[in-house]
């Protein structure tokens, strides 16, 4: 392989506060264009939303679609892996050139072996746990993950009301997981949420709905990542 996915965890650390357009909500009629705008807006990470209709209620697209993505950008790839079995496909992610697989907590409650499967595959770790799953199940996981998501909205679809119960759970998954682990969240973040979310101690976000129903991809990422920053505490 040779992308230096794990290196990405590194970087973008060091550029935390960090929005994740969810490309959930991009055109698809102009995947190239949308890309290369949110490339020129700066987008640090990107989280691609797989979904299979049958974890969730929704179908979106698979390793064909972010292959093409690939070849628009150099850009991390976060893919949001809302499948069942996700143990079966992600030789074929890591194929395409997805740098960070992140996982259901609910779709692989043992997740060990996945987990390691993924780091061995030479990418970041994650897990993601949806809003009805406590902190508690994620125990499992400890030690083998670089990444926490936590769902603030039912996953599997866009432009849903974001849930401030999540935000308890930040605290929570710093004191399992410790220092290292970066916390992401998912799900309704936009200019009316985000500070909640990143005074919680969040520092990355996925934004669909408030990155692409609007008119400047640019001004909408800036202006979300300036909100976070100046209520981020320091670690
Ligand atoms: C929902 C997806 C999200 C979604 C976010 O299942 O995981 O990434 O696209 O969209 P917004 O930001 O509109 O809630
Ligand atoms: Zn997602």
């Amino acid at each position: 392989m040779s992308r230096n996915s794990l290196a990405t965890l590194e970087l973008i650390r060091q550029e935390v506060p960090v929005i994740a357009p969810s490309m959930l909500k991009c055109d698809y009629g102009n995947l190239q264009r949308d890309i290369q705008l949110l490339d020129d807006a700066g987008t640090r990470l990107y989280h691609l939303d797989v979904m299979d209709g049958h974890f969730v209620p929704n179908l979106s697209y698979g390793p064909m679609v972010i292959e093409r993505m690939r070849e628009c950008t150099d850009v991390t790839f976060d893919c949001h892996l809302m499948i069942s079995n996700p143990e079966k496909y992600i030789g074929e992610y890591v194929k395409v050139g997805c740098d960070w697989l992140t996982i259901h907590i609910e779709a692989v409650p043992q997740p060990q072996d996945v987990l390691k499967q993924i780091r061995d595959a030479g990418c970041g770790a994650g897990i993601a746990l949806n809003p009805g799953t406590p902190v508690s199940a994620l125990a499992p996981a400890v030690g083998l993950c670089d990444v926490v998501l936590i769902m603030s909205v039912e996953p599997g679809f866009g432009g849903q009301k974001f849930q401030p119960a999540a935000l308890e759970k930040v605290a929570q998954i710093r004191e399992l997981f410790g220092p290292e682990v970066l916390i992401s969240i998912d799900g309704g973040i936009g200019p009316d949420t985000i500070q909640a979310a990143a005074a919680a101690g969040v520092q990355l976000f996925v934004a669909g709905s408030s990155v692409f129903d609007q008119p400047c991809y640019e001004s909408a990422i800036s202006n979300m990542r300036s909100m976070a920053q100046s209520v981020m505490p320091s670690l």
